[in-house]
């Protein structure tokens, strides 16, 4: 019989702190900080690789740092022969998150420093997975679509090559600005899932590749990074402002989860959704398609009305990625795209100064009971 009383526990780790970080602070009355470094003024006037290079080391870069940091992730970005032959076996109907998670998984082998989880190996698998993530979306992509994938514009930035990917055109100035910022607004969010689970696995010291496949399966989930991909579902079968309430209504009586609406940890707000709210109305009017902003601000006003649930920010990034002519299933691997940045930091924070993660679970099933089976020690 256990002596064991019965330990306080939170179910889904609700409120508990799993560890300590130096990358990210979450602030649940609407704030987010990367190393010390406000969201919004990371999102006005940072760009992407730097704010990479700040989550992988202590501070900022210098321009020289940025500029070599640049051009190591531009020149990683090709993927071996075989892996590109993997993603053209995959069935024509393979979900983008999954060919991710798999190109992932297939590049562990490709890399040399694989084994390695010092600081500095750890750095080198970082910046290679930064690059090769975006490449395995865009590559994937257009072999789905029976194309052939694009070479590699090394002069280009990461945000700008992932457009010039998928579709073969460089965009104009400011759509590549704005695909900036987005991925700046993804990038890290300290211990949400996919972090976590990037996390628990290093903390058995697997390597980098394995924490971030981890991580690729976890973000696939509808409460998670999936909830930009949900969202936009929702929004095209509301289709306009006016049909919003009455949508928001009927779904809340048949107890239906909103997709792009509550957090685990904001409660006044998702320190995001105003940045993306803001993008998701500039990007309306410069592309003609202003119906879906305020569809989104009704949903807002009726859930906080009726739940006193928040936005977060998947709520707005559906419509914009939609804006921005992406097809509704790259919406979690474009997320991916960016929190690939945070996911290696976290891991090399890990790594850094490791503690195994492994908590202990409420034994909830029967007490101690007699053998009854049927197959004795030596049965056939
Ligand atoms: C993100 C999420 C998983 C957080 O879950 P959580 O922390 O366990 O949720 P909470 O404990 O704060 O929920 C409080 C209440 O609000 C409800 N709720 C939370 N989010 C809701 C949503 N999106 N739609 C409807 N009801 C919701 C819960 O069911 C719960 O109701 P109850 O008290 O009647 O049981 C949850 O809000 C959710 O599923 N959101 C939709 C998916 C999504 O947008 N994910 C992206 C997150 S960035």
């Amino acid at each position: 019989m256990s002596t064991e009383t019965k330990p306080a526990y939170s179910p889904g780790l609700a409120g508990v702190i799993a560890g300590e970080t130096e990358i990210c602070w979450v602030d649940p009355n609407a704030g987010l900080m990367y190393r010390g470094y406000d969201i919004h003024e990371m999102a006005e006037k940072a760009s992407f690789e730097e704010v990479a290079y700040l989550l992988l080391h202590d501070d900022l870069p210098t321009i020289e740092q940025r500029q070599e940091f640049s051009r190591a992730i531009a020149a990683e970005r090709p993927l071996p022969r075989q892996v590109l032959e993997m993603l053209r076996l995959m069935p024509k109907n393979t979900h983008p998150m999954d060919m991710l998670r798999t190109g992932v998984s297939m590049l562990a082998p490709f890399d040399p420093d694989l084994n390695d989880n010092s600081h500095q190996a750890n750095i080198r698998k970082a910046i290679r997975l930064i690059a090769k993530v975006s490449t395995l979306i865009a590559d994937g992509y257009r072999i789905q679509q029976g194309e052939n994938p694009l070479p590699e514009r090394p002069d280009l930035t990461l945000a700008a090559n992932l457009f010039y990917k998928l579709n073969g055109d460089v965009p104009q100035a400011w759509k590549i600005r704005m695909m900036d910022t987005i991925f700046i607004l993804y990038a890290d969010h300290e211990f949400n899932a996919s972090t976590f689970a990037a996390r628990v696995t290093a903390s058995t010291l697997a390597d980098m590749y394995a924490a971030v496949t981890s991580a690729c399966g976890t973000l696939k989930g509808p409460l998670h990074g999936g909830a930009n991909e949900e969202s936009m579902k929702m929004l095209d079968d509301i289709k306009t402002a006016d049909r919003a309430e009455g949508w928001m209504m009927d779904a809340l009586a048949r107890k239906a989860k909103i997709m792009g609406f509550g957090h685990r940890v904001y409660k006044k707000g998702d320190s995001r959704v105003p940045i993306m709210r803001e993008i998701g109305r500039d990007l309306g009017k410069r592309v003609g398609k202003e119906q879906w902003v305020p569809i989104c601000e009704k949903l807002e006003a009726t859930m906080e009305r009726e739940k006193q649930l928040c936005a977060n920010v998947d709520l707005y990034a559906a419509p914009v990625f939609t804006m921005l002519e992406f097809p509704p299933e790259l919406n979690t691997p474009i997320f991916a795209a960016s929190r690939i940045a945070g996911w290696c930091a976290h891991v090399v924070e890990q790594h850094d100064h490791n503690r195994l993660i492994r908590p202990r679970s409420l034994y909830t099933g029967p007490a101690a009971r007699p053998y009854k089976g049927v197959s004795p020690n030596g049965a056939k």
